[in-house]
């Protein structure tokens, strides 16, 4: 017995294990059931009373010095792991990653940029905190005016504001560049209303600039006209009616014919088929002298559309409240469209 004892802990200390494979090598043949130890304390119950209290101690502490070799090992290739860094397995397949979407207010303002980019437009951006001369003043509001309450307008404090549309683009662009100017302004601006599923206190617009010599409606109408064609399709009927905005002279604005063959057609457009989509004219010669622009020389038109209203149509969604909920649910429908 005691041969067999010394054997095994020679054989359990010069077992070399420097891997895993050598430490699972190590268990199967000494420390499993059927393994040297279990083979050597199955030897051990046959001895009788003497021997068994001869060698009782030593097999005890064979079997811990067995388990402890495997302990030490096992801590010592854990910790050389962790220092190596985690092991990669470039072979399996990748966590699925959740892909993200775009926005489809996004996907209908990159839509109408595209359109008008295709007729030569710029884009041009403004701030969405803005003072009262590039709001209202150079825009021809008079002061204390009435026409500023079109407009409920969310004050920072005396000077400044949210801006109410994006037509303050239209004066800064005026301010930096010289005629002549073709240039979209696509933005968001901020009124006080009441949230409802046709308002918000927020929204998109896209601003539309464009002076130069002997610039007429005609051109306005027509340029208006290609947008539709382009943008809601070939044949897409178009009317403009007359309209009040300070900084145009005169102003117009513009509806697209739906129908009222659906109930949704008939629910948007209130029963009439027509969907007023812009307000537009020409600019105000105020305007273009209040930003150093010769009106004898200088023409211009300028146009003012918003985005929500477009994609609600465009979608079919009913309240545009959504719009701004991010609820993954909705946002997941327009996966994949740009
Ligand atoms: N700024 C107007 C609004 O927010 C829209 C608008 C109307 C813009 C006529 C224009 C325009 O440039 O000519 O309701």
């Amino acid at each position: 017995m005691k041969e067999l004892i010394k054997d095994l802990q020679k054989q359990a200390l010069s077992f070399k294990i420097d891997s895993r494979e050598d430490l699972e090598a190590f268990r199967m043949k000494f420390l499993v059931k059927k393994g040297m130890l279990n083979d050597l304390f199955s030897k051990f119950r046959e001895l009788d009373g003497q021997a068994k209290k001869e060698f009782g101690g030593p097999l005890n502490d064979l079997k811990q010095k067995v388990q402890s070799i495997y302990d030490d090992k096992s801590a010592e290739l854990l910790s050389n792991e962790a220092a190596a860094g985690p092991v990669y397995d470039d072979s399996l397949p990748g966590l699925p990653l959740d892909a993200g979407s775009r926005h489809p207010i996004s996907i209908v303002l990159n839509q109408m940029i595209d359109v008008f980019m295709k007729m030569g437009f710029s884009i041009s951006e403004g701030p969405e905190v803005e003072d009262d001369w590039h709001n209202f003043t150079a825009l021809n509001f008079p002061e204390n005016h009435p026409a500023r309450d079109m407009q409920d307008t969310f004050f920072i404090d005396e000077d400044f504001s949210l801006r109410t549309h994006t037509s303050s683009v239209q004066v800064r662009v005026m301010e930096s560049e010289d005629p002549p100017i073709r240039t979209i302004s696509p933005g968001r601006v901020y009124r006080n209303e009441a949230i409802s599923a046709r308002s918000n206190s927020f929204f998109h617009q896209i601003e539309g600039l464009y002076i130069d010599k002997g610039v007429s409606f005609a051109d306005l109408k027509q340029t208006l006209y290609l947008f539709v064609q382009e943008f809601f399709g070939e044949g897409t009927k178009v009317r403009f009616r007359p309209s009040y905005f300070p900084f145009t002279e005169p102003s117009a604005e513009m509806d697209i014919y739906l129908g009222v063959t659906t109930e949704e057609d008939r629910r948007l457009t209130k029963g009439s088929g027509w969907l007023e989509i812009l307000g537009c004219g020409m600019v105000d010669e105020n305007v273009l002298r209040n930003n150093d622009i010769d009106p004898e020389t200088y023409s211009g038109f300028a146009f003012g559309m918003g985005v929500e209203r477009i994609t609600l149509f465009k979608y079919g969604v009913k309240d545009l409240r959504i719009f701004f909920e991010n609820d993954i649910r909705f946002l997941r429908q327009f996966q994949g469209e740009e």
